[in-house]
């Protein structure tokens, strides 16, 4: 019998891991608050010198969000009204939603099912005269498949923008995510690695244009570029935000190793097939586990043993977004068959750097044993 006294073990933890910077963050605030300069002053600038050298671009842009950020990256690649971009309908809105906003066409690619993420062997069937960019999203935090992407893009001349709201910290063959691509974007949305305490996002920038315009047009200039007008806008970021992810941002490396310390203890506890098999993923790469994900057929059942137990989970993205009703504005090259299936069996187990190592042996056991009661019941099936 479960013990419902018990309290729930949750998918977040929000405000443990601010206890440890919460009194540094409370004089700060106090500072900010008297100084009377409470957006786009020395806090940003400082986060995006200090981001951009953790990523090793020239430069950094901090704005207003994640979405914002996909936009204007998307606008400064040349995506236009008429074009097409080539994505995965395996994520969050946000990542069309910015394509859609420009009167441009999101293109779906299936992903790969081992990790989740954009298949790059089935871009180059997707690209037609229209296509303007491909746009790889670093899913639940774990590195999407750069080299033939940046290859296909070189040949092809298309630009590479990267969402990576979700992926702060992750390698891809021992190089930082956000320096690959032409441009990439974060979100410090409060359940992300590294979190604001509201809104706010972050540009990488490889050109340094590509910098000082998205600084022109997120402080409402407008922009000519090529002949095509750009309007301003309002995508700029506070400096309270800007100060508690500096706060955040400087514990990073310990908050990522009891990640790493949950993501390992489930590893070692659930089937490498039902799981991200990061044991065989390229040298150098590292994952930091926005989500830790497992797989199974009975997905639902899986959860409702879970809840059970008093653990929350989650379900991504069921369906994915060629079920959405935006998919009017969109269209797809192949099956999206991998992408149909992740949706339909995906779980994601509660991952934070505020997780008892004792709760993950106790969550990662839950669902060895369960995976392995399915197993048994479909070879007496068979
Ligand atoms: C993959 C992805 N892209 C974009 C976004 C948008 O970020 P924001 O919520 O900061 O606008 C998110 C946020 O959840 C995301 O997960």
């Amino acid at each position: 019998m479960a013990d419902n006294t018990k309290r729930r073990v949750q998918r977040y933890d929000l405000v443990t891991p601010m206890l440890p910077v919460k009194e540094q963050i409370l004089a700060d605030f106090e500072r900010i608050l008297m100084s009377g300069q409470y957006i786009l002053g020395q806090e940003v600038t400082q986060l995006e010198h200090e981001m951009a050298a953790a990523c090793g671009v020239p430069d950094a842009v901090g704005v207003a969000s994640g979405s914002e950020a996909l936009y204007l990256a998307l606008a400064m690649a040349g995506v236009r009204p008429g074009t097409e971009v080539i994505t995965t309908p395996y994520t969050f809105e946000a990542t069309i939603e910015a394509i859609i906003m420009l009167h441009a066409r999101p293109v779906f690619v299936d992903i790969r099912p081992h990790d989740l993420n954009i298949d790059p062997a089935r871009i180059e069937a997707a690209i037609t005269p229209r296509t303007r960019a491909i746009l790889p999203v670093h899913i639940f935090g774990a590195p999407a498949d750069m080299d033939p992407i940046m290859d296909i893009a070189a040949r092809q001349d298309l630009q590479v923008i990267v969402d990576m709201a979700q992926a702060w910290g992750t390698y891809y063959k021992g190089i930082p995510c956000g320096s690959i691509g032409r441009m990439s974007t974060l979100s410090f949305y409060p359940t992300k690695n590294l979190p604001g305490i509201g809104d706010g996002g972050l540009i990488f920038c490889r050109e340094p244009e590509d910098a000082a315009r998205i600084r022109q047009l997120r402080g409402h200039k407008a922009l000519w570029i090529n002949k095509n007008l750009y309007c301003g806008w309002n995508s700029r970021l506070d400096e309270v935000q800007a100060m508690v992810i500096r706060h955040r941002l400087a514990r990073f490396g310990d908050e990522q190793r009891d990640r790493d310390r949950v993501a390992e203890i489930y590893d070692r506890l659930i089937p490498k097939a039902n799981r991200l098999a990061v044991e065989d993923l390229d040298p150098g790469s590292k994952v930091t586990y926005h989500q830790y994900w497992v797989r199974c057929k009975a997905r639902d059942r899986l959860r409702h043993r879970l809840d059970s137990e008093g653990i929350d989970t989650g379900i991504y993205y069921d369906p994915p977004l060629h079920h959405h009703p935006l998919m009017e504005y969109c269209r797809f090259c192949g099956s999206l068959q991998s992408a149909e299936v992740a949706g339909r069996e995906v779980l994601t187990l509660p991952i934070h750097a505020a997780l008892p190592f004792a709760e993950a042996e106790r969550i990662g056991t839950l669902v060895a044993e369960f995976l392995e009661r399915q197993e048994e019941a479909s070879d007496a099936a068979s």
